[in-house]
C-alpha cells in the first residue's frame, strides 16, 4: 500500500481579507471572494501522464477507424488502374504505425508508474481487498445511475473510473497489443522478430480467424469504454464536486466546495 499523504486543503493564515488580487479586476462579489478561501487545487496528473493520455486517445481513435475499415473494407474505388491504387495498404499501414506508437507510449506509461506520483500508479492496481473501496464503488455506481443526490470527492480517479480504467485499459489494451502483434507476426512471417515474440498467441488461440475475431471484439470493448468515458468526463465536469476535463489538461484538480465528505 502507498503511504504517500495528499494534502487537500492548506489554509493560508496570512491571506488578506478580502483577497487584494481578486478584488482588482473582474466582477467579484463578496461571496466570490469568500469562496476563494475554500476552492482548493491539488496537482494530480503529471506531464507524462497527461501527454500519454492525449497521445493514447489520438492513437485509439486512429486504430478504431482503421481497424473498422480493415474488418469492413471500403468498396473498390474507381480512382485509377488497380495497380496504381494502394488505399487498403495505406489503411493497414496507418493501423500498424498507430499500433506501434500506442505500444511504445504504453510501455513508457508503465515505466512512469515507477517514478511518478501515487496517482500515476492508480490505473495499474485494484484494491479489491479494501471493503471501503468496494462500498465507495457501489456508491459511485448509484451516483452515475442518479440514485443518490451527491457524489463524493476524489483527488485521483473515483472507484468506478478506477475499475473501468483497470479492466478496459490496463488489461484491455494489453490484450489488444498482444493480439495485434500476433496478427502482425503472421504477416511478418515465421522466424521474424514479431513471430519470435508473439507467435505463441496464434498457437494458443487455435487459428488466425479466431485471433482476428478476438482482436475485433476487443475493439468494441474499447469503443464502449471510450463512449462511456467521454460521457462521464463531461457529466462529472458539470455535476461532480471537482474539476475533471481541465484536470487531464492542466494536471490540477480543483474542488468546488470545502466539505470533507
Ligand atoms: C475527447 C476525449 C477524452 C476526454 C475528454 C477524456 C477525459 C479524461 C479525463 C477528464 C480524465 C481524468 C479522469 C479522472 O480524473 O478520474 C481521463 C483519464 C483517462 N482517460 Fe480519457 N478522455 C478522452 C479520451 C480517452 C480515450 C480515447 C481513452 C482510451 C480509450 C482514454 C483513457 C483514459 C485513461 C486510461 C485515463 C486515466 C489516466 C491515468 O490514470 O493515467 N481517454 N480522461
Ligand atoms: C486499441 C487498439 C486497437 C484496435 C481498436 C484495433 C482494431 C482492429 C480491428 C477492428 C481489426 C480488424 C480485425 C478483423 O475483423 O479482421 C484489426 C486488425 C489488425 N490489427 Fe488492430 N487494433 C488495435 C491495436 C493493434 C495493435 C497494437 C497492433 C499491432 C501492430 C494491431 C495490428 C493489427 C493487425 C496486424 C491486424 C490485421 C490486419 C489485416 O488482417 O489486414 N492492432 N485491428
Amino acid at each position: 500500500m502507498d503511504t504517500e499523504i495528499v494534502t487537500i486543503h492548506v489554509p493560508n493564515p496570512n491571506a488578506p481579507t478580502p483577497l487584494e488580487a481578486s478584488r482588482k479586476t473582474g466582477t467579484a462579489r463578496p461571496e466570490d471572494i469568500e469562496s476563494i478561501f475554500y476552492k482548493t487545487s491539488v496537482y494530480v496528473y503529471e506531464v507524462p501522464v497527461r501527454l500519454w493520455h492525449w497521445l493514447n486517445a489520438a492513437m485509439i481513435f486512429l486504430l478504431i477507424g482503421t481497424g473498422y475499415l480493415i474488418a469492413r473494407p471500403l468498396p473498390t474505388m474507381e480512382m485509377g488502374e488497380a495497380t496504381d491504387q494502394f488505399v487498403f495498404g495505406y489503411i493497414r499501414f496507418a493501423h500498424f504505425a498507430a499500433g506501434q506508437v500506442l505500444t511504445v507510449a504504453f510501455a513508457a506509461r508503465i515505466l512512469w508508474a515507477f517514478f511518478g506520483n501515487v496517482h500515476s500508479r492508480q490505473m495499474f492496481k485494484l484494491p479489491v481487498w479494501n471493503l471501503r473501496w468496494i462500498r465507495e464503488l457501489i456508491y459511485e455506481l448509484k451516483w452515475y445511475l442518479f440514485l443518490v443526490p451527491e457524489p463524493r470527492k476524489y483527488v485521483g480517479h473515483n472507484p468506478l473510473a478506477h475499475a473501468a480504467m483497470f479492466f478496459f485499459i490496463t488489461l484491455g489494451m494489453s490484450f489488444m497489443i498482444v493480439t495485434g502483434f500476433a496478427l502482425y507476426a503472421e504477416g511478418a512471417g515465421q522466424g521474424s522478430f514479431y513471430d519470435t515474440l508473439f507467435g505463441w498467441v496464434l498457437g494458443l488461440v487455435g487459428n488466425s480467424q479466431r485471433l482476428h475475431t478476438l482482436h475485433h471484439l476487443g475493439m468494441w470493448s474499447i469503443v464502449i469504454f471510450t463512449i462511456i468515458h467521454i460521457y462521464a468526463a463531461v457529466r462529472e465536469d458539470i455535476m461532480s464536486r471537482q474539476s475533471m476535463i481541465s484536470t487531464i489538461v492542466s494536471g490540477w484538480r480543483t474542488f468546488k466546495d470545502d466539505r470533507v465528505e
